[in-house]
This record gives C-alpha cells, structure tokens and sequence, in this order.
C-alpha cells in the first residue's frame, strides 16, 4: 500500500468526469407562447426518464431547463445503481413498518431493472457493469449500527451478506454486501433517452427557467422569466431538483447536502466493487473507464450546503485519504454537487400537494437519485397516465406524519433559524483589499457586509450577501467559486448569479 499524500495536485477548476467526456445537442431558448399535454420543467435524471416514459406512451411532452441538460446534480454524481443506500433498512422498518420497509427495496431493485433492460434491448454504450455494493464501517463503534442493519435485510429478506473483511486496502469492523447492484456512466445513458425525445418530437428548451404556475380548472400555465412566455398543459412535473414551485412548504421539508468527488489514476489495481461507509467523514469508492484506462472515483466528505467552511479542504482530505489507500499517480478531476434529503430520508414523489392533481414532484433523492430518479420516472408517468403504482402511498408527499418527519422537522428549521441570527451578527473583520487573486470573502464594505471575489485578473465582483430566498447570509465555497446559502441551498455564481434554487432571483451586484 503506497502511503503518498501529495496535496494540491488537484486540477485548479471543477469538472466531473461525466461532462468532460459527453456532448449533448444545443436547444434553443423559449422565445413563444406554447400548449402541451405535459411540461417537465427541469432536465436532469428525473425529468429526461419521465419526458421519456410520457413520450414512449404518446403524450405530448414539452422539456424546460434553467441551464443546460444534464448539467445539475445529475452530470455531478458517481452514478452507483444500487438499493443499497448506505445504512436506511433498519431505520426505515422502525418508522415506516415491515411493509413499507420492503417496498423501498422493491421500488430501487425495480428501477435497477429498467435501466439494465433498457440498456440491454438498445444497446447502450455506457459501460453499464454489474457490481457488488459494500456498505463498511472503519470505526469500531459503528459496527452495531451495521449489525442492525443486517437484521433488517435478513427481516425484509433483502439478499446481503456480513463480511468481516472488504477486497479494498482500508481498514473495515464489518461490512454488507449486496450482490446483483451496476454502476454506469449517468450521461451516456441519459443522451440515449435525449436522442429518443428528439426523435418522437419532444420539445426541449434549455436557459428556460420556470418561474410561475397558475392552476386552472381545465390546465396549468406555466410563465417562465425572461420574455414571459406562457406553456398551457393539462399537466406539469417538477423535477428540478428543489421544487421550482412551493405550495407546500417543501422549503421546511428538505436540507441540501454537498458532497465530493476526485477521479484518480491509482498506484496500485483496483479490486472491483462499490463502496461506501457508514461513518463519519462517509467515503466511497467506484471504478471508471477513461480512454480503455480504468480509474477510481472516491468521494465523500458530506456537508450541509453553506456550512464547509474551507470548501477546497474537502478536496484535498479526499486526496489525501485516496493517496494512503490506493496511491495516486494522477487526478485529472475533480466535483463536487448536493441533493437533498427529506425529513424521513424518502424521497417526495407523487401530486405537489394534497389535491392539485395536475402538478407532480420527484425530490429529495438523498443522493441515491440514479435509482430514485428513474423511479420517479416510472412512478409520475404511470400517475399521468392514469395508471396504479404499487408505491404511491411510501413516497406520497403528502405523508408529513411520522415520527421522524416532525423530529426532524424542528430540528432542521432551528438550523435554519441559527444561520439567520448567526449570519447577521457575525462581525467581519475582512476588507477588499485584502484579498488576492481568485480569492472571495465576507468583507466590509461601505459600512456594511458584502461578497467579494477578487477573480485571476485582479477584478473586484461584489455582491449583497442576503440570501434572495429567505434572506440568510451566503457564505463563499472556494471550492466551486460560488456563494452558498447555508438555510436551504441556494448557490450563487461569484458575480451573483443564480445557480440553484430555491432562490430564483440574483443576488444585487454592488458597486465598487
Ligand atoms: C456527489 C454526489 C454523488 C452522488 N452519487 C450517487 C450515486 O452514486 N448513486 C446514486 O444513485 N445517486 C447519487 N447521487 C444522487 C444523484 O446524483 C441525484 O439524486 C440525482 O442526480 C438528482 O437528479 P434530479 O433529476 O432530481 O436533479 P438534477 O440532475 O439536479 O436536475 C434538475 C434540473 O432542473 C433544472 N432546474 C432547476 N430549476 C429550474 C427551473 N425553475 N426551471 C427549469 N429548470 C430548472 C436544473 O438546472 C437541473 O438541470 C449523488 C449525488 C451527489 C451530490
Ligand atoms: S436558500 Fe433559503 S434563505 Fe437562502
């Protein structure tokens, strides 16, 4: 085992794997009035499978993205396909019941098949590979919360097997594993379903962000900034990512969380599998293919969004860690994205709220979005269609009734309720000036808290630091260059620019 821990080897600007090696058609803009029979406003693993799903059954399906497509969390992830979702099986049988508990396993495995069935009969390229799925514990007193967790999968007769030791040279108290799970790679997947919506006539508009909707008895309109144009559907689907429309105070009922991600080139042979820990700091493993050459993709290092502190430390701990465990000859990526998780750690998938039946949702993947997302796929579509789910009532939105939904409830929003007070009491002692190039900062400005990044160039962007959400105080990520909202997610670029909601509206530039 090579024990190099080189830091800062890191490429300097964050790029998945994912993106850097798939190119996707242009869409243009929406520049018109239009009707449809259904909207999918946002593009990411959710949206483009549902477009799919509706399109495949003859509706007329109308795509609307804020940025590009599959530039999200989606292009962002590490793209295991599995049911197992770290430990969740013996929390899910304590507060969802035996019945419940199995469905959830049911749902993933069945969405696992879709995408190797859809794989298999058109012959996508997208290494598509089966794998075993290793849940491990590094710390000893972790060890009976795995234990737990293989009492629930013998209960819930989920096929997982206790070993004491993984393939990988890390130090384990006890692992799962969970055979029969694959990994791909997410965009060359998707970008067969986006060649597929072309060709049935799917309409796609990307830099088309969705703004309003206004419910009425016989469709719903849609209104989307910029030009204001109206879309008339009998139905729309919200999945993109944090609900672009709230009517059910889904911003109380979600937390955003980053994760990272390095692509390495390692010193020693990778021994095959899927890995992910159960502690804290969370690591995980998988292989990919570059150009014939497989490299490791190690992640972790799991925060709520806006609360890193030093964002790039998160970086360089994850290559510091993958240099002790495999050695690293070369880490030519490097990503980081968040999900979001719900109260009860299931994700939303169903009508947007009790009796709007021409609105659905699909959140809240708790970073298992490969499987969830092509669940809500299976699930929104059959829905529309008028068709029975077997998993309607395990990730109805409108459950907000356990015990750990309201737990958690209170917990998240005094969070919440901290970083408003905190954000605003903070004393900055920083100014501009004493930044340096590509260097951001809460400074003091005119007498008041501002954002500054000084970029390579030496130019100053300042920006109002108040959150346009709900007015909390961004902090800067000088991992990613953005300005992260430490309440509900909102990102912003360093010049204030949207980049994820909720927060829709910019942050007001400021003058020097
Ligand atoms: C680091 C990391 C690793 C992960 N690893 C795994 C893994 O190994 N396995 C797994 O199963 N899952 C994993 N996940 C989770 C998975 O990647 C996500 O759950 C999933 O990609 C979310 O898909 P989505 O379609 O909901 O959202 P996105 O992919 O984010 O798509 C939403 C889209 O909506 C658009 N949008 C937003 N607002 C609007 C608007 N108003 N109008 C129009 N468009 C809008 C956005 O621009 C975006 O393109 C990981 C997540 C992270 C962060
Ligand atoms: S995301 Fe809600 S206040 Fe910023």
């Amino acid at each position: 085992m090579s024990t190099t821990n080189r830091y800062s080897e890191l490429p300097q600007f964050p790029e998945s794997i994912w993106r850097a090696t798939t190119e996707f058609p242009p869409f243009e803009r929406l520049a018109e009035d239009i009707q449809s029979e259904v909207t999918v406003v946002g593009a990411g693993i959710a949206g483009i499978t549902t477009a799919y799903l509706l399109a495949q059954a003859g509706k007329d399906v109308v795509v609307l993205e804020a940025g590009s497509i599959l530039d999200g969390t989606t292009g962002h992830t590490t793209a295991k396909i599995t049911s197992q979702h770290g430990v969740i099986y013996d929390e899910l049988l304590r507060h969802f019941g035996e019945e419940q508990a199995r469905q959830y396993y049911e749902a993933n495995e069945g969405a696992l098949h879709f995408i190797r069935n859809l794989v298999k009969r058109h012959g996508i390229d997208c290494q598509l590979k089966d794998e075993d799925a290793y849940v491990y514990v590094q710390e000893e007193k972790n060890r009976k919360q795995l234990e737990d967790e293989f009492k629930a999968y013998e209960k819930l007769g989920i096929p997982g097997e206790w070993v004491d030791r993984i393939p990988l040279p890390v130090m384990s108290h006890g692992a799962i594993r969970l055979g029969g799970q694959a990994q791909f790679h997410p965009l060359e997947y998707l970008k067969f379903m986006v060649h597929e919506l072309q060709r049935m006539g799917v309409r796609i508009y990307e830099h088309t962000t969705a703004d309003k909707i206004e419910e009425h008895d016989d469709h719903v309109r849609v209104t989307v900034q910029r030009g204001y144009h109206n879309i008339d559907s009998q139905h729309v689907v919200s999945t993109s990512h944090f609900p672009f429309y709230d009517p059910a105070m889904y911003f109380a009922r979600l937390h955003a969380e980053r994760s990272y991600a390095i692509a390495i080139k390692p010193e020693t042979t990778y021994a095959g599998g899927m890995y992910i820990t159960a502690d804290t700091p969370d690591r995980s493993f998988r292989s990919v293919l570059l150009d014939g050459e497989e490299l490791v993709i190690v992640g972790g290092e799991n925060h709520k969004t806006g609360q890193g502190i030093c964002t790039f430390g998160h970086y360089e701990r994850l290559e510091a860690f993958a240099g002790q465990t495999l050695g690293i000859r070369q880490a030519p990526y490097r990503w980081s994205a968040q999900d979001l998780i719900t109260l009860d750690k299931v994700p939303y998938i169903g009508q947007i709220s009790g009796g709007k039946d021409r609105v659905f949702v699909a959140t809240g993947f708790a970073k298992w979005g490969m499987t969830h997302g092509t669940l809500a796929g299976q699930m929104l579509s059959s829905q529309i269609l008028g068709q029975d789910n077997p998993y309607t009532d395990l990730f109805t939105p409108s459950r907000f009734k356990a015990s750990p939904s309201i737990k958690n409830f209170v917990v998240q929003n005094a969070n919440v309720a901290k970083e408003l007070i905190s954000g605003k009491v903070d004393i900055v002692h920083t100014h501009v000036d004493d930044l340096g190039p590509d260097e951001g900062a809460i400074v003091r400005h005119d007498g008041r808290k501002a954002g500054a990044y000084r970029d390579k160039e030496g130019n100053l962007h300042l920006v109002d630091a108040t959150c346009t959400h709900m007015g909390c105080e961004v902090e800067w990520n000088n991992g990613e260059r953005s300005w992260d909202c430490p309440c509900h997610g909102s990102r912003f670029g360093y010049d204030g620019h949207v980049i994820e909601g909720p927060a829709k509206k910019d942050l007001d530039k400021l003058s020097q």
